[in-house]
C-alpha cells in the first residue's frame, strides 16, 4: 500500500472507564459463560486496574464475547441469527496508520473468502486516558467517491461527497477518468500521526457487475457493487472501554443495494433512468412505475450475486430469520431490543413477518454505536 498523505497529531483527552459499566459487563461475561469460573475475583483485578490506571484490558475472551453480544444488541440489525458466527482478530496493539490499514486490507480478504463471506470483526486498540485510539475516518473500508459536478450534479455517490473532497484537498489524485463506482483510499487517524490516506489493493476490492435474470440492455448501465459492507466509523463498547476502530461486516441483503444504494434520490437514484429502458408510463405516480422498477433493480442485485457466487439474502429470508433469532433470544430468557424501522426492509414491507409485529425498544450494551468522530471523549 501506498502513502499519501500525513499531518499534525490529533488532540489528547483525558477520560477514565465508568467502574460500574466495566462490572456489568464482567459480571454478564461471567453469567453467560459459566466455564470461565466466578465472576468476582476478575471484578476485583478490573476495578485495581481501573483505580490505577483509568481503564483495564479485557482478556481475549471477554473480547470475543464483548464484539459477538454487541451485535446481538444491535437494534438496527436484522442478521443477528448468526451472532455467535462472529470471527474476532485482536489487533488491539497494532497502533500505527500503516498496521492499521494493512491489518484492514487483510480483513476484506478473509471477510470476502472466495464470494462465501464470513462476518468478521478487527479490533484495534481501545482509547486510554494517555492514549487516544486510532480512527477510520471511512464510514466503511469500501466506499464510492462522489464527485461534484459543474451544475450542481454529483458523479457517483452522493453519501461520500464530503469524504471525497476532503481526500481531494489532502493530495489523493482520482483516476484520470473519473467514474460513478471509484473506491476512495482509506483515512486512517492515530494520534502521533494525524491522518494518513491508504489506497486498497484492487484484489482485495471485490465487486459484483450488475445484470437482470431477463432484461439484457440492463448490463449496458455499467452498474456494479461491492461485495461486502465492512462498516467502520461505529464506536465498539464493551464493558466501559471504547474502541473507535472496530471495522467489523456481515454480508448484504439486496435490498440495501437495490432499494436505498441504487434508488434513494439522494443516494444514485436510477430508478428514472431504469424506469425509462423499461418503457414505463412515468407520467403518473399512480401507475407505480417506481414499485415497479424496484422489484426488477432488486431482482438484478439477487441475481449478479448469486451468479458470481456470492453471499447475499433476500429480504422474505432475513426477515423469518430475525424472527427465529428473536424467538430463541426469548427462550434464553433474553431480551431482543429491535428498532421496527430499521429492522422492516426498504420494500414490500408488509409482505415480510417482521413488519406485522413490534419489538422492545431499550438499548443494550455491548453495542455498536455510530460515527464514532462525534463520540464526547
Ligand atoms: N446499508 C449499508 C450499505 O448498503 C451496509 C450496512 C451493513 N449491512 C450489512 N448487511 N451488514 O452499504
Amino acid at each position: 500500500m501506498r502513502t499519501l498523505w500525513k499531518t499534525a497529531p490529533a488532540p489528547r483527552t483525558e477520560v477514565g472507564v465508568d467502574p460500574a459499566a466495566a462490572e456489568e459487563f464482567i459480571a454478564q461475561f461471567h453469567a453467560e459463560n459459566p466455564q470461565a469460573g466466578p465472576a468476582a475475583p476478575r471484578i476485583a483485578a478490573v476495578r485495581r486496574h481501573i483505580d490505577l490506571t483509568g481503564t483495564y484490558w479485557h482478556t481475549p475472551e471477554e473480547l470475543a464475547f464483548g464484539a459477538r453480544v454487541a451485535w446481538r444488541n444491535n437494534a438496527r440489525c436484522i442478521g443477528r441469527l448468526y451472532w455467535r458466527s462472529l470471527q474476532v482478530r485482536d489487533l488491539r496493539t497494532v497502533g500505527d496508520a500503516a498496521g492499521v490499514a494493512g491489518h484492514c486490507v487483510e480483513h476484506l480478504r478473509a471477510a470476502h473468502n472466495g464470494g462465501k463471506i464470513r462476518p468478521v470483526i478487527s479490533i484495534f486498540p481501545p482509547q486510554a486516558p494517555s492514549r487516544p485510539a486510532p480512527r477510520i475516518w471511512n464510514e466503511q473500508l469500501i466506499r464510492y467517491a462522489g464527485y461534484d459536478l459543474p451544475g450542481g450534479q454529483i458523479l457517483g455517490d452522493p453519501r461520500n461527497r464530503d469524504l471525497t473532497r476532503e481526500v481531494i484537498d489532502r493530495g489523493w489524485r482520482p483516476p484520470a477518468v473519473r467514474g460513478a463506482f471509484d473506491v476512495l483510499p482509506l483515512v486512517v487517524e492515530t494520534a502521533d500521526e494525524g491522518p494518513r490516506m491508504f489506497l486498497l489493493p484492487d484484489d482485495a476490492v471485490h465487486e459484483v457487475p450488475l445484470e437482470h435474470p431477463e432484461l439484457p440492455w440492463f448490463a449496458e448501465l455499467g452498474l456494479k457493487w461491492h461485495a461486502v459492507p465492512v462498516i467502520s466509523n461505529n464506536r465498539l463498547d464493551i464493558g466501559g472501554v471504547s474502541y473507535p476502530a472496530a471495522p467489523f461486516n456481515g454480508w448484504y441483503m439486496g435490498t440495501e443495494i437495490g432499494a436505498r444504494n441504487l434508488a434513494d434520490t439522494d443516494r444514485y437514484d436510477l430508478v428514472p433512468t431504469v424506469a425509462e429502458r423499461m418503457g414505463l408510463d412515468t407520467s403518473s405516480d399512480a401507475t407505480l412505475w417506481r414499485d415497479r422498477v424496484l422489484v426488477e433493480l432488486n431482482r438484478a442485485v439477487l441475481h449478479s450475486f448469486r451468479r458470481h457466487d456470492t453471499t447475499i439474502t433476500d429480504h422474505h429470508t432475513e426477515s423469518r430469520r430475525f424472527l427465529t433469532h428473536v424467538e430463541r433470544e426469548e427462550q434464553a430468557g433474553r431480551r431482543c431490543p429491535a428498532d421496527w424501522s430499521w429492522i422492516v426492509p426498504p420494500m414490500s414491507g408488509s409482505q415480510t413477518p417482521v413488519f406485522h409485529r413490534y419489538y422492545d425498544g431499550d438499548e443494550l450494551k455491548p453495542n455498536f454505536f455510530a460515527g464514532s468522530t462525534e463520540c464526547p471523549w
